[in-house]
């Protein structure tokens, strides 16, 4: 079957969640013309429940590209968290530590509507339900993608192609074997959340470590919780009725939290596994790799979504100095200066993970260990401060 109707963009971009999306409204800003290549329809993009936590950059980016309305209106500014081990918490006051750094909760559901409506207004070309979609001729000057559609195979011929298109993509795979390095770590366990229109159980995010395994209380707004508890691999989501979730929530959350627990129906209940993956490097040719594609966390540090924007701020800055005056350098130092700070945030997340889990072979001392570091957190500002400053995000320049 051959492609109907080539066309031409500067750069083509497969994958419309987070990373593409911010990647499309950035190379707009530059002037760079570009297309987004989505597998399903923009109803399914939009409604997964997914990131609740926006660092000061991301935000910052929304700002930036003119889209930080309802963020500043709706999302929840938060000056601190909560960590509890054995029932017992403690606060961690990001003021005091990391001097004017806060978190924003703004579910990424929300980001994608206010990223996909401004698309529309700016005329930002994003094709969902694209089958098939092949990036080609990746190793030339001249690469193209191709797509299939109900009305036929279709073409774009591009100078780069980013792929922005999460874990289970089809970008990665174009790196040859023997260039891409994988580093990866899996995790014996899943988190199971749950979103339910009730008020949160406390004003701010609570991470506890409990002897049954670990839980988290989120929100969405002050009418909506999202709480989380560690599940094994084997559990389906069937398993876990309304009922046993708000028992073992409340158990494993901490009696001064339980207490201000309010029931109710939940609304969405899924089961994610956790991973540790890197892949480097981040382009090869004429690919580029951003957010999920090429990164994962696990979601205890709350960096994957905000990762993806900082990749694509390195990425759209060196495509416009390229287009600008035809320096190779941004583009050539993508991947390194992307993966020093996903490095970062790996160890972070990855630290947390460690710290705040209940592992299926620990032993009373590996326990007594996580008890003494979460300790020494609560004792000395020194390591809250080391904590705080990772949490809220690093600068962007690390
Ligand atoms: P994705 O969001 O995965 O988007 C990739 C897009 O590419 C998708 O729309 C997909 O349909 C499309 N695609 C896939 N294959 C193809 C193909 N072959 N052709 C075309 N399109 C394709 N992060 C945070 O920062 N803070 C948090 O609080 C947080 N909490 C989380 C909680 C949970 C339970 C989970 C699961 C994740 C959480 N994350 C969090 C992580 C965050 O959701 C992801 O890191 C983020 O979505 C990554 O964005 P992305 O655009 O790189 O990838
Ligand atoms: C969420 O609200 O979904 C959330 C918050 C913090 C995390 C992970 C997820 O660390």
């Amino acid at each position: 079957m051959a492609p109907a109707g080539n066309r031409r963009v500067q750069v083509a971009i497969i994958g419309a969640g987070p990373a593409g999306m911010f990647l499309a409204h950035l190379l707009h800003e530059a002037r760079v013309d570009c297309v987004v290549l989505e597998l399903r329809s923009r109803e399914h993009v939009v409604s997964r429940v997914r990131a609740g936590v926006l660092e000061r950059t991301t935000v910052d980016l929304m700002k930036r590209l003119g889209l930080s309305e309802r963020v500043t209106r709706e999302g929840l500014v938060h000056g601190g968290t909560t960590l509890a081990v054995n029932n017992d918490p403690f606060h961690v006051d990001f003021d005091e530590l990391a001097v004017g750094a806060a978190i924003t909760v703004y579910g990424q559901s929300e980001v994608m509507k206010d990223l996909n409506r401004a698309a529309d207004e700016r005329g930002i070309e994003v094709i969902y339900e694209a089958a098939d979609v092949q990036p080609q001729g990746l190793d030339s000057d001249t690469p193209w993608v191709t797509w299939k559609s109900p009305s036929g195979l279709h073409r774009v011929d591009c100078d780069f192609v980013v792929g922005c298109d999460g874990f289970h993509g089809v970008s990665r795979g174009c790196i040859p074997r023997e260039v891409l390095k994988i580093f990866e770590r899996t995790y014996p366990f899943g988190w199971l959340g749950l979103l339910a229109d009730v008020p949160p159980c406390n004003h701010e995010l609570v991470y506890a470590n409990h002897e049954r395994g670990f839980a988290l209380a989120s929100m969405r707004s002050p009418t909506r919780s999202r709480y989380y508890l560690q599940c094994s691999l084997q559990d389906r989501v069937e398993d876990w009725s309304d009922d046993r979730f708000w028992e073992e929530f409340a158990l494993r959350i901490g009696d001064c939290f339980a207490q201000r627990i309010t029931r109710g129906p939940s609304f969405e209940k899924s089961i994610a596994p956790l991973r540790s993956f890197v892949c480097a490097p981040m382009c090869w040719g004429r690919l580029f790799l951003a957010g999920d594609a090429a990164h994962i966390v696990p979601p205890t540090g709350a960096k994957g979504l905000n990762l993806a924007a900082a990749d694509v701020i390195v990425l759209a800055d060196a495509l416009r100095r390229f287009y600008a005056g035809g320096s190779r350098s941004g583009i050539d130092g993508y991947s390194d200066r992307a993966l020093a700070r996903v490095w970062k945030a790996e160890r972070f997340s990855w630290w947390l993970t460690n710290l705040t889990h209940r592992f299926p072979h620990m032993d009373g001392f590996d326990r007594q260990m996580q008890i003494a570091e979460l300790e020494y957190l609560r004792s000395s500002p020194a390591a809250r401060s080391a904590f705080a400053e990772n949490y809220v995000g690093l600068p962007l320049e690390i």
